[in-house]
């Protein structure tokens, strides 16, 4: 079902670095429980986009029970903590999907999303690799046709470079969306919401202010 179309590569890691692997068989058993299949069209959906360890997906489906949560994470370490997570606090509204988030795009053509998070997506800060960052004008452009009226989608990031980056991409789809919060000079992650990953939290401790972009669907 998830055979891509598309070119777009995932890169960086699968696996951890440290020496004590999980058990993957009893991952995948996990996984299969929780995988995402497919749309039904009596839900509403919010897509996540590259959720590390999950803690935004934990802490939407809590915020917004009456949704379903799509947590998009290739990077099997982090989804192992979640799927734990998931169990332990006995949560029923979260699906994964173990790869690429172009393969959710692929398999549907209707508006299924109220709202889209992409928190601190990889900066990918050197110039040979900038082909590799995930939000681009195309990447808006494209996800605009599977989101709902008035969606929103949450961008954080704490890299200088990908910042401006953002800003040119938010510039070119300007009238594919509006960009809520521009007349704030401090685009705060924590005005907003009560959340810390672990990018957010390396960020605050190596002194890196983290920003939040709103955008809303036109
Ligand atoms: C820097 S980490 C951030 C993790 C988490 N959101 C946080 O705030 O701690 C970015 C994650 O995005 C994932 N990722 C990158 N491109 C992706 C894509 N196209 N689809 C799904 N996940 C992706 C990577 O595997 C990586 O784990």
């Amino acid at each position: 079902m998830f055979s891509s179309k598309y070119t777009n590569r995932l890169f960086g890691r699968t696996r951890g670095r440290s020496k004590k692997k999980n058990n993957l068989e009893n991952y995948y058993k996990a996984l299969d429980r929780y995988k995402f299949k497919k749309f039904n069209e009596k839900l509403e959906y919010i897509l996540d986009i590259g959720t590390g360890y999950g803690e935004t997906s934990v802490f939407l489906a809590k915020k917004f029970p009456e949704k379903v949560i799509i947590s998009c994470e290739k990077y099997v370490d982090g989804n192992i903590i979640l799927l734990k997570n998931i169990q332990k606090n006995s949560i029923n509204n979260i699906l994964l999907h173990n790869g690429n988030v172009y393969n959710i795009l692929e398999i549907t053509n209707k508006k299924f999303f109220r709202i889209v998070w992409i928190f601190f997506p990889d900066p990918w800060p050197k110039n040979k690799h900038a082909k590799r960052r995930l939000i681009t004008s195309e990447f808006l452009i494209k996800l605009h046709k599977f989101l709902k009226e008035n969606c929103e989608i949450y961008i954080a990031t704490d890299s200088t470079i990908y910042v401006r980056f953002i800003l040119n991409s938010i510039y070119k789809c300007k009238d594919y969306f509006l960009w809520v919060n521009q007349s704030e000079i401090n685009l705060s992650i924590k005005d907003y919401f009560d959340i810390e990953t672990k990018y957010y939290k390396k960020a605050i401790n190596s002194q890196r202010k983290p920003s939040l972009f709103i955008l809303r669907k036109l």
